[in-house]
């Protein structure tokens, strides 16, 4: 069910360039129901008052009904969500996320890029939980962007790429999948357009889900902002409702 909550801000603080982290508590953390889904959040002061903003939920702990949201706080919306104590008004959970549950296969490769990364970590995590092997490539603009690195180690082997080559490979992600002969049975992805086309191409013989960004007015399916191109006799699908995770081969690009 989607709630409309006020959950209280438990800590809020800056882990790499303009990276935040923020953990959550509330009963919305029930609602969740797999890794991949997101939060639409109302900022207090933003610009567009009226527009939400969609952040991916990274990590969660149905246990202590908390969760955890990683964010780049570079527009007015955002910057206004790292000033903010107290509670916030967050509604969700929403989409549909990366399915774990019977995946064929002894390996898993996650890879994200930037603001990307944030939902893999659930992802991985609940993976690992069933035995799955899982491998992380993950692509930043340079060494101070770059977050969450042990959090993944923890969990399975982590290839970083950064675009300047300020830290691990010079490059984008598939330079390094490509570079390291990475070989998986399944992929999961998120990150920009043009990440998910190449990772899409280059892991073309193995099944996988890709989520995908798109800028958003409702989340919840009524008004249209978020639609995108697909193959398939529906042409075009909402990414807040029928995603944000879709499968390999599904959107056009
Ligand atoms: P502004 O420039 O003030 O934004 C103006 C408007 O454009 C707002 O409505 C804003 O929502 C929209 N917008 C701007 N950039 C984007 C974008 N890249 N994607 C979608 N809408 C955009 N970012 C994170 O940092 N961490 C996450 O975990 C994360 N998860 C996301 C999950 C989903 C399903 C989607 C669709 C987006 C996600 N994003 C995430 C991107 C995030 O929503 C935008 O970066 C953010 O809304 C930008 O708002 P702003 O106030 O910084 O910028
Ligand atoms: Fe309104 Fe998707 S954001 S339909």
């Amino acid at each position: 069910m989607i709630k409309v909550e006020k959950m209280k801000i438990l800590s809020q603080k800056e882990i790499a360039e303009y990276i935040y982290e923020l953990e959550l508590q509330g009963p919305l953390v029930d609602e969740i129901s797999m890794p991949g889904q997101f939060v639409h959040i109302k900022v207090k002061k933003a610009n567009d008052p009226l527009l939400r903003r969609p952040i991916s939920i990274s990590s969660y702990d149905k246990n202590k009904q908390t969760m955890t949201l990683i964010y780049r706080a570079t527009g007015a919306g955002t910057i206004e969500l790292a000033q903010q104590t107290g509670d916030l008004n967050v509604m969700g959970p929403l989409g549909s996320g990366f399915p774990v549950e019977d995946v064929k296969g002894e390996t898993a490769v996650l890879i994200g890029g930037g603001i990307g990364v944030p939902p893999l970590y659930e992802c991985s995590k609940q993976l690992k939980a069933r035995g799955k092997k899982v491998i992380h490539i993950l692509g930043f603009e340079s060494a101070e962007a770059v977050f969450y690195e042990d959090k993944f180690k923890a969990l399975g082997p982590v290839y970083i790429t950064t675009a300047d080559g300020s830290y691990g490979t010079k490059g984008f992600v598939t330079d390094a999948a490509a570079q390291f002969n990475i070989k998986a049975d399944i992929f999961y992805a998120c990150g920009p357009v043009p990440m998910l086309n190449a990772v899409e191409k280059l892991f073309d013989k193995i099944p996988g889900y890709i989520s995908m960004e798109q800028r958003m007015g409702c989340g919840i399916g009524a008004c249209l902002a978020c639609v995108c191109a697909v193959n398939g006799p529906e042409l075009y699908k909402k990414v807040c409702t029928d995603g944000p995770v879709f499968p390999k081969g599904e959107l056009v690009y």
